[in-house]
């Protein structure tokens, strides 16, 4: 799957932190019950990686990981069985091993010049990070204006009731957040609450 189809997908890819790998079954899950199958797992704790692995068993799951920072987090993604990879900011490195092992990856810019250095390297599907610290929908919309073969996932500050203010602009595909995953919710093993909130949105329009 190329990182257009994966945003396709939904209008949500939750970014999700997992501290408990017992938690990664049931969590993914239930976003996939509530509509949302494209699954970011940070790796930003020391069980991202089983987690990752673990939630590739849920039927409907299309499972990566985030916060990649080098190549070496590629290769061990794609060694895990990861279908994608999001990283919060750009580089060389990043770009050319995730095209080397075929690894579809969703990198992340924040202003004009990461984006011409992505798109030297063939990158025009991005993430737009931090989102709404690096300007909100009126950046994506002046960015617009000479990129116009770049699409978007804004990341970062993204909620319910700003998400559709970037879905509605015509180079954002989808957002990214981890209000559909919340701490509090997956702490109390609240798989329904998850699933509910996932639902809300999966039914956001773009
Ligand atoms: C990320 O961790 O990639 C984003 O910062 C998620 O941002 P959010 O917690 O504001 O959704």
């Amino acid at each position: 799957m190329k990182a257009r189809e994966l945003m396709d997908l939904a209008p949500v890819i939750p970014v999700i932190v997992v501290n408990d790998v017992s938690t990664a079954i049931p969590l993914a899950e239930a976003l996939v019950a509530g509509g949302l199958p494209v699954l970011e797992v940070t790796l930003r704790t020391p069980v991202a990686m089983d987690a990752m692995r673990a939630m590739q068993s849920v039927k409907g799951a299309v499972v990566g990981v985030g916060t990649a920072l080098n190549g070496n987090d590629l290769k061990a993604a794609k060694e895990a069985g990861a279908k994608f990879a999001v990283s919060p900011g750009f580089t060389e490195e990043l770009g050319s091993t995730a095209t080397d092992i075929g690894l579809p990856l969703l990198p992340g810019i924040a202003n004009s010049a990461d984006i011409m250095r992505a798109h030297a390297q063939g990158f025009n599907e991005l993430k737009f990070f931090p989102a709404s610290q690096a300007g909100g929908p009126s950046m994506l919309k002046a960015l617009g204006g000479p990129f116009v073969d770049a699409v978007f996932c804004p990341t970062g500050g993204v909620s319910l009731n700003n998400a559709h203010d970037y879905l509605s602009l015509p180079n954002v595909i989808c957002v990214g957040g981890s209000w559909v995953a919340p701490k509090d919710k997956i702490d109390a093993g609240d798989w329904a609450g998850v699933e509910a909130v996932a639902r809300e949105a999966a039914n956001l329009p773009r």
